[in-house]
């Protein structure tokens, strides 16, 4: 795993642009494995800006995310298809036809799973952002999630529920349950790029570079992908 450590959080982005840039510049029909929460947003910032500064055109870009929350509907300003739209898709020419993330209004959870498995099947990212958790969760796959998992349901860690309450009016609005991509979906990507920022993500940080490659620290997996860059700030890095 290559590490970059950076001065603060806007040096992570801005490191984070340059390799996304690159990857749709030299690939204008590029899958691009996306996340949500708070750490991809100042690079989703940069990528806006330069959409609209340099016309740099994701018309033909694909993009997969990694996970949704199970009982909201994508027009729910809580799902996080909304959060993508919001915080990127608008800004962007993407086409939102080209843009995949699980139903979470589905009606049969397993078939759902399964649909969004064979999507996946045929849309290998070229790209995986990744953001981590504060338990080193990658996407919803909490600690104890086998490395060999699929597309899946996930009931919440109560310490997950606790970090998104912040994005809800009430801790009791956060969905206990969620789809996500599991570590083999996430494992066939061409390159994985991970972000970390803040002291709370420094014990996943050294667990995903330096630890045990174990399941009870899903990031941990992602030292056995041959092309994985993880970016830190100082403090995220604090441990290495
Ligand atoms: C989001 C996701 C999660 C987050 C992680 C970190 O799609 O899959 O794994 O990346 O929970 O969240 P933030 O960035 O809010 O600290």
């Amino acid at each position: 795993m290559k590490v970059i450590i950076t001065e603060d959080y806007e040096e992570m982005s801005r490191k984070a642009f340059e390799i996304m840039v690159e990857t749709v510049k030299n690939k204008p029909d590029a899958v691009l494995g996306l996340a949500t929460g708070t750490t991809p947003l100042g690079l989703y910032g940069k990528m806006k800006e330069d959409f609209k500064a340099n016309g740099t055109s994701y018309k033909n870009i694909k993009t997969v995310n990694l996970d949704e929350y199970v009982g909201l509907d994508g027009s729910d300003k809580n799902s996080y298809a909304s959060f993508m739209r919001e915080n990127l898709f608008n800004g962007l020419d993407v086409d939102l036809k080209n843009t995949y993330i699980e139903n979470g209004s589905a009606p049969d959870a397993e078939k759902e799973c399964e649909r969004y498995n064979e999507v996946l099947s045929g849309l290998q990212q070229d790209i995986q952002l990744l953001g981590l958790g504060s338990n080193g969760h990658i996407a919803f796959n909490e600690p104890f999630t086998l490395f060999g998992t699929e597309v899946h349901v996930v009931k919440l860690a109560e310490s997950t529920i606790r970090d998104n309450a912040r994005l809800f009016d009430n801790i009791e609005d956060v969905p206990v349950k969620a789809y996500t991509m599991g570590p083999k979906n996430i494992m066939r990507a061409k390159k994985i790029l991970v972000l970390a920022s803040g002291a709370n993500k420094a014990d996943a940080v050294y667990g995903a570079v330096k630890g045990e490659i174990t399941e009870s620290l899903p990031a941990s997996i992602l030292q056995l992908h041959p092309d994985c860059i993880l970016i830190a700030d100082k403090e995220a890095a604090a441990r290495l």
